[in-house]
């Protein structure tokens, strides 16, 4: 497609949640960035408006539903409302980061599904496609009654710790629950595989009752979906030390950082952690052994064969995992 027809066609929106990452999709695509007011009402509701035409136009909103999320996830669906209002041919919903992806399950009585809850607003919303990146669970795709690209930012990260040629890797998940996405980096970096065998005591406590696998003499990768309070990270990479592993590397998609994470981060036997900018980390909480990549080529890219129809999948070719 030519750039005069993409210009015409494709509109890129977003709300307040990561400016910066917004500016570089555009800029990678070349285009405008999209004119949208996203502001409050004196009392705290969220008021939008589209600032220039998009009847007919194919429109992406980029928003990662990030802290605060329940403020980023109203500034989105109410971004969709309005674009859907103003005659978009269809609107994409670009999450970079999915948040209250954490609840997709009744692990215990009485608990929400919030992942499916999220997923239905957002359809209800009027969003007719989903683009999004590295979620907490594959399956959270099937929550979902209308079509989801989903991303991985394997090729961004992996490229990283492939440049850096590590010698006698493993490649370790600090939780069972990760261990598909530690098995794909594992065969990206054609390193061996251990498992972190961690037991939440609540959300802010966890505690690793078990190596399994061999760490001794290696240099680790720890890989995770996403680092919140830090705890999981820094245990796990505390644990790995004692058991008489070499230098341990992290590589984290999504740095949602709550509280004290950074310090957590900066204090531990971590030598450094590679993050994406799928969330923006404020200036404040910043650290010289927090690295950021980023993923805006990625999602720029999905985003045009979106537009014109072409294979979301390919993007992955030779990475090893399935999109
Ligand atoms: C858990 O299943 C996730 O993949 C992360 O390991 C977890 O949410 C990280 O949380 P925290 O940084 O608070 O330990």
């Amino acid at each position: 497609m030519n750039q005069t027809a993409l210009r015409n066609n494709l509109v890129v929106l977003s709300g307040n949640s990561n400016p910066g990452l917004f500016k570089e999709i555009c800029s990678y695509l070349k285009i405008a960035e999209g004119k949208a007011s996203v502001e409050r009402f004196p009392e705290g509701e969220i008021r939008v408006q589209i600032q220039q035409n998009i009847r007919g136009r194919d429109v992406f909103i980029v928003q990662s539903t990030c802290t605060p999320p329940n403020e980023r996830l109203m500034e989105l669906l109410i971004l969709v409302d309005a674009a859907r209002r103003a005659s978009a041919s269809r609107v994409t919903a670009v999450l970079p980061f999915f948040g209250y992806a954490r609840q997709d399950r009744k692990d215990k009585p009485r608990v929400p599904i919030t992942a499916k809850l999220v997923a239905n607003l957002i359809a209800v919303s009027g969003a007719d496609r989903v683009l999004t990146m590295d979620l907490h669970a594959g399956q959270i795709q099937g929550f979902f009654d209308i079509p989801v690209d989903h991303l991985y930012s394997i090729n961004v990260l992996g490229d990283y710790f492939r440049k850096k040629r590590l010698k006698n890797l493993v490649v370790v998940s600090p939780d069972v629950g990760g261990l598909k996405m530690a098995r794909a980096y594992s065969k990206y970096l054609n390193a061996s595989l251990a498992i972190v065998d961690k037991r939440r005591e609540s959300e802010r406590e966890t505690h690793v009752m078990n190596i399994i696998g061999e760490v001794k003499d290696r240099n680790v990768l720890l890989v995770d979906d996403l680092i919140s309070t830090g705890g999981s990270l820094v245990e796990a990479a505390k644990a790995l030390k004692k058991e008489g592993a070499l230098d341990v590397y992290a590589a984290v998609v999504h740095p949602v950082l709550a509280g004290s994470a950074v310090e957590k981060v900066s204090q531990s036997v971590i030598r450094e952690l590679v993050v994406t900018n799928t969330i923006p980390i404020p200036p404040g909480k910043q650290s010289p052994k927090i690295r950021v990549l980023s993923v805006a080529k990625l999602l720029a890219e999905a985003i045009l064969r979106i537009h014109s129809n072409e294979s979301v999948s390919s993007l992955f070719a030779q990475s090893g995992v399935e999109a």
